[in-house]
């Protein structure tokens, strides 16, 4: 079985959707350790109750990114993961970093990429004016928010639109698309080629969920 390490910097529900996933038998992974690089992120406590090692690596005791960054990378290698995966790991990471997981690194950000990179959004999509938004799983390269596409979920933005609503609507697919591609991963389903994934053929239909009914 394959096995994963999941780092996280907060409330961790993406990684709670991979463990309630794992859970009920349809993501044939072993969660081997959750790292959280605060201490106060509530996804610790989570894994913890599942019973899965937890780690903390606080990223203000060291001198630079880097530093922290290979401290981290031992962290995750002492566990010998197939892959990881970001689930709200608040940290932009150095490019060694990067270099060191390629191809096995994944990370899920809250837009349809390459739309709106970085932080905020659920708001800038609102101020755009945009009538489609959504999330996206990626495999990580050293640009932020960039690299091949696993798979997109899409949802309205509908009239009347506040942050909270719209970023609540993305959540709910984020805690489809994630355990999707993992478990894509886990089945040996993905293949990049060129710079872009391919699936196996039978799941090639199904890397896009277009929802326009959802709320
Ligand atoms: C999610 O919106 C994810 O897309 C982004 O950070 C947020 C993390 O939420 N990268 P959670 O900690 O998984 O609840």
């Amino acid at each position: 079985m394959k096995k994963i390490v999941i780092l996280i910097s907060g409330r961790g529900s993406n990684m709670e959707a991979l463990i309630d996933a794992r859970d009920a038998g349809t993501l044939p992974v072993e969660i081997a350790a959750v790292i959280s690089n605060r201490p106060e992120a509530a996804g610790l406590e989570t894994a913890a109750k599942a019973s899965i090692p937890t780690h903390f690596i606080n990223h203000k005791a060291f001198p630079g990114r880097e530093a922290f960054d290979s401290r981290l990378a031992e962290c995750i290698d002492e566990f010998a993961p197939d892959l990881v995966v970001l689930a709200g790991f608040m940290r932009i990471l150095s490019e060694g970093f990067v270099r060191h997981y390629e191809g096995r690194l994944i990370n899920i950000h809250p837009s349809l990429l390459p739309s709106f990179p970085g932080l905020h959004t659920h708001q800038r999509a609102l101020e755009e004016g945009v009538r489609i938004h959504g999330c996206t799983v990626h495999f990580v390269t050293p640009e932020l928010d960039h690299g091949p596409v696993i798979i997109q979920a899409a949802v309205p933005v509908l009239d009347g639109d506040d942050e909270a609503s719209l970023s609540a609507r993305v959540l709910r697919q984020e805690h489809l698309i994630y355990p999707q591609a993992v478990r894509w991963f886990a089945e040996g389903k993905l293949r990049l080629d060129n710079g872009c994934v391919r699936l196996a053929a039978e799941q090639a239909d199904s890397a896009t969920l277009i929802s326009p009914g959802i709320r």
